[in-house]
């Protein structure tokens, strides 16, 4: 008695833990059979007969995958080709004479289930879940490879495997969030369109690649992480209530972004009780990107909801999740009555993601006017005792008692009608002001760089032309926020001691370093050398955007002079050095991570400009047709050699760069959507030669 349930429990094991070669003949399928949605032979059932293989519902159609048998019904652990639209009832799953696993569609299209170079003469569902094709006795290909949202017990997840959640419970395509084993060896969840940087996780085994970069699970349930050479470390615990009944463990990460760990119980032949054994997140609104876009999330636990922004209205009002767009037209800024014609409303207890282009001294009382004066603002929070300023759009909201925050979103005073704004659709939005391209090219070097800071993190680019105007003089100043100066030819003289000790030089003009009168306050001034005259007009409206424009890694102008054809920028001074030093100079080259991150907060930072474009120069060209024939050679690694880099957050970044060094400026993308395409929530097409 005792020898046979010990090799029952052998048999058992075996079949829950794979092995590479087969370990039964039952369940087997040979070549030249096949599946119809329609016919009763629509599976191929596992052993046991718990786990099919074969078309399932889907939507209006079918699909094909992995299931529980069974019931509740709803239980898929697998979907082949899972992006593809759900086929009709005339399809047809084949393993071929030929020795392939093909889905035949009424047209004859035929799609490889199982994409492997070698022929299969036999496959078998396996009582682990598991699908696997056989070539003799050697297992080519199997399902546990190429996880979806699901792993079963005796499947991995290790380095750079990924599960991305289902859409919903009856749609399983790919939907709004990951959970990524990285190289780093840490667990990560997050969500499918941001940049997977610290800030986009909502969730982490906070492991590291000394402890272990394979999950899974055990045959009682428990969620493990590999450990390197020592004992696993236990992420998850299943309390086993299936009174020694048959059960089912799965670890999954749901439509809702939450990891959870369930277990099936057998209860007769037919049906199974589900269980929650543990939930990675309890609360619906930590999970970053919940509630998506211009949208906050309320609620505890897993009875969370979606609302929108005052001024905001739902991109679709039945799937409240997939964020809003502003229901206010952006024609204000033309206005110079904005005042009267807009207001604020307030909510408490709000937070989001926090990257200020803004950020003041001041009571609570001013915040929302402060915002209202600025026509860039869309919505002002008053945290710690600062205000901040934020423009659309803005993600990961959540309203919590707990935040002792306020928020002041501008919407429009009366209700009169107004013609509703388009959705936030990710056009490309493409300006061409091309005079003020040229002046945020003297500012931040020229955008082009900034577009290679982003595109290769390694290139310096640096070429710039100046349209400056006469006649420019006093003190310009907004909304008493922020001024900027104007000091005279002799002033700065003094201030730089003759232009005494350069700190760099560029195309248009070397910099020097002075200390200003007055705080005796250290500046960098940069002294310009070629001029084009245009209106001092929009010169003055052209300093004044890049005088607003503030962010912790950019530096700030604080001043100008202009005399006869002199002309002078007065900037913050950086001790550090510039980012170029940085990024050149071998011994404090940042990672790559966070050039990514630097590159990011640039682009944020310029965002503070909506009119913000990105400008070429002659001299790049020789670097972006190298850069473009090393991406079209699928052979960017040339360009990066000798680094540690993802390679696709490598790709993401030469596209969007090569998209901003477009001859045309009407194809250039704007800043907005350089920041959504870095950040990967928007697709990038392939940009041209
Ligand atoms: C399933 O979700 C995908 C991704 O959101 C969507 O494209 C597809 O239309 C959905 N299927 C149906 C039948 O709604
Ligand atoms: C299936 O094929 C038949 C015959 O070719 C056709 O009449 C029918 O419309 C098809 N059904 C579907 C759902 O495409
Ligand atoms: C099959 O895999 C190969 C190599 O991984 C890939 O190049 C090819 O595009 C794949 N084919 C299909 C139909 O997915
Ligand atoms: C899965 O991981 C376990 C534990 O590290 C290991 O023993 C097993 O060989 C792995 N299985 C596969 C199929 O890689
Ligand atoms: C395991 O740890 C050792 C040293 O602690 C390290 O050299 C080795 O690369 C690690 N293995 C993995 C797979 O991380
Ligand atoms: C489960 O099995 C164990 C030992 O085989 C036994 O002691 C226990 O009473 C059983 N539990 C139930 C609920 O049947
Ligand atoms: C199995 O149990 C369910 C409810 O627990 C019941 O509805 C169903 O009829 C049972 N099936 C069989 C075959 O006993
Ligand atoms: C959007 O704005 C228009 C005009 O201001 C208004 O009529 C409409 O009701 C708004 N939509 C939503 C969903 O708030
Ligand atoms: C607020 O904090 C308290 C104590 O830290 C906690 O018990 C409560 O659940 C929190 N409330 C919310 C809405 O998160």
């Amino acid at each position: 008695m005792a020898l046979f349930s010990g090799l029952l429990l052998l048999i058992l094991f075996l079949l829950s833990v794979e092995s590479s070669t087969r370990a039964n003949q039952f369940g087997d399928v040979h070549l030249g059979s096949q599946l119809s949605p329609i016919s009763s032979l629509h599976s191929w059932l596992s052993p046991s007969g718990q786990f099919a293989f074969g078309f399932y519902p889907q939507e209006n159609g079918f699909a094909v995958g992995i299931w529980l048998a069974g019931q509740p019904k709803n239980t898929v652990v697998w979907t082949a080709n899972r992006d593809e639209a759900p086929v009709s009832s005339n399809a047809t799953i084949h393993l071929s004479e030929e020795g392939r696993l093909l889905l035949r569609t009424e047209q004859d299209y035929e799609n490889l289930i199982a994409n492997v170079s070698e022929v299969a003469d036999s496959a078998s569902m396996l009582d682990s879940g598991n699908f696997v094709l056989y070539s003799g006795s050697q297992v080519i290909w199997k399902s546990f490879d190429f996880p979806t949202d699901t792993i079963l017990v005796g499947q991995n997840l290790s380095y750079s495997d990924e599960l991305i959640s289902s859409v919903s419970s009856s749609n399983h395509s790919s939907g709004r969030f990951l959970l990524r084993m990285q190289a780093d060896g840490n667990l990560v969840a997050y969500p499918v369109n941001s940049a997977a940087l610290v800030d986009d996780a909502y969730w982490a085994s906070n492991t590291n690649k000394y402890m272990g970069l394979n999950l899974y699970l055990n045959h009682r349930g428990f969620l493990f992480m590999d450990m390197n050479g020592s004992k696993p470390l236990l992420l998850a615990r299943s309390a086993y209530p299936c009174e020694n009944k048959t059960a089912i463990f799965r670890a999954t990460l749901d439509a809702d972004g939450v990891f959870r760990l369930y277990s099936h119980c057998l209860k007769n032949k037919t049906t199974w009780s589900v269980h929650i054994e543990w939930s990675a997140k309890n609360n619906l609104c930590d999970v970053r990107g919940f509630c998506d876009f211009n949208s906050y999330c309320s609620g505890i636990g897993t009875d969370a909801g979606c609302s929108c922004y005052p001024g905001f209205a739902f991109n679709d009002p039945n799937k409240r999740f997939s964020g809003c767009y502003k229901n206010v037209s952006e024609s204000f800024c033309t206005g110079s009555e904005e005042g009267q014609m807009y207001d604020v409303i307030s909510i408490e207890n709000i937070l989001f993601e926090r990257y200020p282009y803004s950020v003041q001294e001041g009571k609570k009382e001013n915040c929302g006017l402060f915002c209202l004066e600025d026509c860039l603002c869309d919505v002002a929070m008053f945290i710690n005792e600062k205000c901040e300023k934020y423009t659309a759009p803005i993600r990961y909201g959540i309203k919590d008692r707990n935040i002792s925050s306020t928020a002041f979103f501008k919407v429009k005073a009366n209700p009169s009608p107004s013609p509703a704004a388009p959705p936030m659709s990710p056009t490309i939005i493409i300006e061409s002001k091309k005079s003020l391209i040229v002046f945020l090219a003297i500012i931040f070097g020229s955008i082009a760089f900034l577009c290679f800071i982003i595109a290769i993190s390694t290139f310096f680019v640096y070429r710039d032309r100046a349209y400056l105007y006469e006649k420019l003089s006093g003190v310009i100043s907004l909304a008493g926020e922020f001024t900027l100066q104007s000091f005279s030819y002799t002033e700065l003289e003094k201030a730089t001691d003759s232009f005494r000790e350069e700190l760099g030089r560029g195309s248009i003009g070397a910099v020097y370093k002075g200390k200003i009168p007055g705080g005796e306050k250290t500046v960098a001034v940069k002294r310009l050398e070629k001029v084009v005259d245009e209106e001092e007009k929009k010169f003055r409206a052209e300093i004044i955007v890049i005088g607003q424009t503030y962010h912790r890694n950019l530096v700030r102008l604080h001043g100008f002079c202009i005399e006869g054809s002199r002309r002078l920028l007065v900037y913050e001074y950086l001790k550090n050095g510039t980012l170029a030093d940085h990024l050149f100079t071998a011994e404090r080259r940042p990672t790559w991570k966070e050039r990514v991150r630097i590159a990011l907060d640039i682009a944020r930072g310029i965002l503070s400009s909506i009119k913000a474009d990105v400008s070429t120069a002659d001299d790049q060209m020789v670097l972006s047709s190298w850069a473009y024939q090393c991406f079209v050679a699928g052979q960017l690694d040339e360009l990066v050699k000798d680094e540690h880099i993802e390679y696709e957050s490598l790709e993401r970044m030469v596209m969007v760069g090569l998209w901003c060094v477009q001859h045309d400026p009407a194809l250039r993308p704007s800043i907005k959507n350089v920041i959504f395409m870095l950040e990967g929530s928007k697709d990038i097409p392939a940009p041209p030669s």
